[in-house]
Order: C-alpha cells, then structure tokens, then sequence
C-alpha cells in the first residue's frame, strides 16, 4: 500500500529527532523516557528506595528511567493494557487501569506498602473524534488521582499525562483539592504540535 505523506512526514521527524537518537544511544524503549526525566529535574519527583506506580507504562522507558534512580531497594509497579519486555525490578501487570478486577490485581501486589510517586502516561488510542478522546484521557486522569487519594503517602506526588480541553480544568480542580500545589508542565521532549500536558500535583494532603 502506497504510504500517505502524513505518515512519511511522520517517519522523516521521528529519524530526525534528537530525542529518538538519544533514546537508542541511551539504552532507552522510547524518547518518553525524556520527559520524565526532564519532569524529575524540575520537581525533584524521583529519589533513592521509593515506591513507584507507573500507569500506561509500556514500552517502558519511564519504568527504566524510574528503575535507575530509584535502585534496587525501592519498588516500581507497572501496569499498560499492552505487554511489556521484562524489565529487572519492574513487577508489571498487564490490564485495562479502568477495570476494577485488573486495579484490584495492583492493589493486591501492593499490599501493605504505600506510594511515593504515581506516573501516568497513559492515553486513549486517538479515535480523531476530539470530543471522545478528551472525555477519555479525562477519564484517565480521575483514575490515576482516585488511585493516589486511596494509595498514596502524605506528601506524595502525581504525575500525570492530560490533554488540554473539555474538563481539564475541572480535573486541575478536583487535583487542588488532594495535593497541597498543582502545576502543569509541557516537557521539551514533547512534540510542539501535541497538545499533550502534564499535571504535577505536589504534596499530598493528608486525607480524611
Ligand atoms: C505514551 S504510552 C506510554 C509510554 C511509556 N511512558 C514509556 O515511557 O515507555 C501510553 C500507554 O498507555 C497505555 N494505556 C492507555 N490506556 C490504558 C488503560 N486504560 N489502561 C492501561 N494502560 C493504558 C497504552 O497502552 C500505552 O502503552
């Protein structure tokens, strides 16, 4: 099938993408692993031994990211609907996060601990329907602070993955209402014509 310009214009910016580059010279599954990274230059998200849930996490690159700094003594828990390569001290579950059986199969590896630091890069499959797919990252996002209102640790933090639109700024309130400060951040590894965003809630407050 003859390829549609789009998707060669596509194939020649991804080659060309310092972030691609460096991603393959660094060992990395994706040029996400640079927003993170630039993420946890700014805020001082990530330290040494802490408990980590990264949502939507495959191919994988913010769990290696995350893995590296961490080390082998703190815990990461991954989980995306697609399947992920082993990565060492990365326990993954492969599920849909809207599913209560898959975010029951989470909560059960868990245990006992509690979280430092929720990461969530996840996103609906774009349908091109603009309506449909903010209503579904909105969606997402209420997840992934539901999640950390019950599993977190006072003072932990959320970072997570929105697009700018319908009810984004009402997820920003319900956020304000759970974590002392909430900012938003658009990662220069993050491609200028995606109105991807990302909400960093700071300090979890201590919940009734
Ligand atoms: C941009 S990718 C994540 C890239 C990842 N952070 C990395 O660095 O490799 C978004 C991921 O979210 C996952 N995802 C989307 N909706 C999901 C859902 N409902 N439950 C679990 N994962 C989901 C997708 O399968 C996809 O792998």
């Amino acid at each position: 099938m003859k390829r549609s310009r789009t998707s060669k214009s596509w194939m020649n910016e991804h080659v060309k993408d310092s972030y691609v580059k460096q991603a393959h010279s660094d060992g990395y599954r994706s040029r996400a692993a640079y927003k993170l990274i630039e993420a946890n230059k700014k805020f001082k998200l990530l330290t040494k031994n802490m408990v980590v849930v990264d949502l939507g996490s495959s191919p994988g690159s913010w769990s290696q990211a995350t893995v590296n700094i961490i080390g082998s003594q703190g815990k990461i828990f991954a989980l995306d609907i697609l399947e992920m390569e082993p990565i060492k001290n990365v326990n993954f579950v492969q599920g849909d996060f809207r599913e209560e059986n898959v975010l029951n199969h989470l909560e059960n590896k868990l245990g006992d601990l509690k979280v430092d630091l929720v990461i969530s890069d996840m996103a609906p499959n774009i349908s091109g329907i603009k309506t449909k797919d903010q209503a579904g990252i909105i969606h997402l996002n209420e997840l992934a602070l539901d999640f950390s209102r019950n599993w977190m640790k006072p003072n932990g933090n959320l970072l997570v993955k929105s697009f700018v639109g319908e009810q984004y700024e009402e997820f920003i309130e319900s956020a304000r209402k759970v974590f002392t400060k909430v900012v938003t951040f658009k990662p220069k590894a993050s491609r200028d014509r995606s109105s991807e965003i990302f909400i960093v809630g700071q300090k979890m407050k201590i919940m009734e």
